[in-house]
């Protein structure tokens, strides 16, 4: 459930129509709701109740401030990958005992930056990175707590490129390797085991995979602890799918996914961390165009609008489907036509739609793509130097800009010249 909805024929989102705020910001632009954000957050909150847990979002989905300020209000922890997300979860007021820093190639610099500023737990992903976790933190005088993110080999059946949990993938050690690596850890000066990581992939949407990769963590508790290890933590990553046709897809509810963890691993009296990206912002943002032209090609008509690859590029790098909808409502029985809707970058694969199905548009019309609120702004470029599109909040009747669309002087100055030129 979402709070873009139509109301007298417009598109909302909240309490405020879409197309004020295009005319006010422009378009593209990217649209968020707080509403929205907010139930997503709670419904895993509620999803563990009655288990001690902490949901880390993983920012990595959608990491603007404000958003970020809004679920760190309703007391989110984050998930981060970078020195630059740690940095943003801090900024956003985060205390450090909420943040677990994932990745397979944390630096020592960030490694220091995270000790420094406090952290709930690095989920260390391979024996070299624990050797220089270990010299950082030594070196500093402090200990880090480490989860080992273990693979688990569990087909995640999602897409290829976001499928992290076979062992042909780059993510975490070989769950079989698992009691020689914590032996190692818990040798190394400076680290303090706390728990295990796991995170088999995203856009999840049968939980058969993760019944299987929990099982296997389960076992790997038993076997952990027989070695001496004090297990008391498990971090069981993010990846939980959301639906992106409306009304054709009904992937599994948090709740359903908080009664399988608590079936498989309610008894090991481990306090729970997961860390859900897509599910929390991915309805709540909607990416809003304008129609630029509609170009009528040999055999097919071409929707050309003013978003491209670089502001949305989920299409083009997943295939991903994402709904498209005016922001008029169209009429009952109002006529239908088939358009590739495209944008202005000069590769063919600047296309998000083929032969969509859309009520008839015309140049000026302006549509939104649903589903856009998770790996949309983040992943924007500004390639063809079109500006990284702007974001706004909604809540309520009112809505703010969270960030500014740059001007092409802004663009052209972080750029600076040689002395010879
Ligand atoms: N934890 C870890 C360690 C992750 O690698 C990820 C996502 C998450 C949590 C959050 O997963 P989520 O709940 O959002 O599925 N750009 C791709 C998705 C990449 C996901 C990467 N890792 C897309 O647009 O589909």
């Amino acid at each position: 459930m979402d709070h873009f909805l139509y109301r007298d024929g417009q598109l909302y989102a909240e309490d405020v129509p879409v197309a004020e705020i295009a005319a006010k910001v422009g378009t593209p632009v990217y649209i968020y709701s707080t509403a929205t954000l907010t139930r997503h957050f709670r419904l895993f909150d509620e999803a563990l109740d009655g288990m001690p847990h902490v949901v880390c979002y993983a920012m990595k989905a959608a990491s603007n401030q404000a958003i970020l300020k809004t679920l760190a209000q309703l007391g989110a922890g984050m998930d981060v990958v970078s020195g630059g997300e740690y940095a943003r979860a801090k900024a956003a007021g985060v205390p450090g005992d909420r943040i677990v820093f994932s990745g397979v190639g944390k630096t020592r610099e960030e490694m220091r930056a995270a000790l420094e500023g406090g952290i709930r737990q690095f989920n260390v992903e391979s024996e070299p990175e624990m050797q220089a976790l270990s010299e950082v933190a030594s070196e500093m005088g402090v200990i880090a707590p480490i989860a080992v993110r273990v693979n688990p080999d569990v087909d995640a059946k999602t897409h290829a490129k976001i499928a992290t949990g076979k062992s042909e993938n780059k993510f975490g050690v070989p769950i079989s390797r698992a009691s020689e690596v914590y032996a190692t850890a818990a040798a190394l000066p400076g680290l303090e085991v706390v728990g295990i990581d796991v995170h088999i992939g995203s856009q999840l949407t049968d939980l058969e995979p993760y019944r299987l990769a929990f099982t296997k963590v389960g076992e790997l508790v038993d076997r952990l602890r027989a070695d001496g290890h004090d297990i008391r933590r498990l971090d069981l990553g993010g990846g939980l799918g959301i639906p992106y046709t409306r009304g054709n897809e009904a992937p599994p509810l948090p709740v359903e996914y908080g009664n399988l963890i608590k079936e498989v691993l309610g008894d090991k009296g481990c306090e729970i961390e997961i860390e859900p990206g897509r599910l929390v912002a991915g309805n709540a943002g909607i990416l809003v165009s304008e129609v630029i032209y509609l170009k009528q090609g040999e055999g097919r008509d071409f929707l050309i609008l003013d978003a491209a690859m670089n502001d949305l590029i989920r299409p083009a790098m997943y295939e991903a489907h994402h709904d498209i909808v005016p922001v008029v409502e169209p009429e009952a029985g109002a006529e239908q036509a088939a358009y590739d809707v495209v944008g202005p970058v000069c590769e063919s694969g600047d296309t998000f739609a083929k032969q969509r199905s859309l009520t008839t548009l015309a140049a000026g019309d302006l549509v939104a793509f649903r589903s856009a609120g998770a790996y949309g702004a983040v992943m924007a470029s500004e390639y063809n130097t079109r500006p990284l599109v702007p974001e706004v909040l909604v809540k309520d009747d009112h809505f703010a800009v969270i960030r500014e669309r740059p001007s092409f002087e802004e663009i052209i100055n972080r750029d600076t010249l040689p002395e010879w030129l």
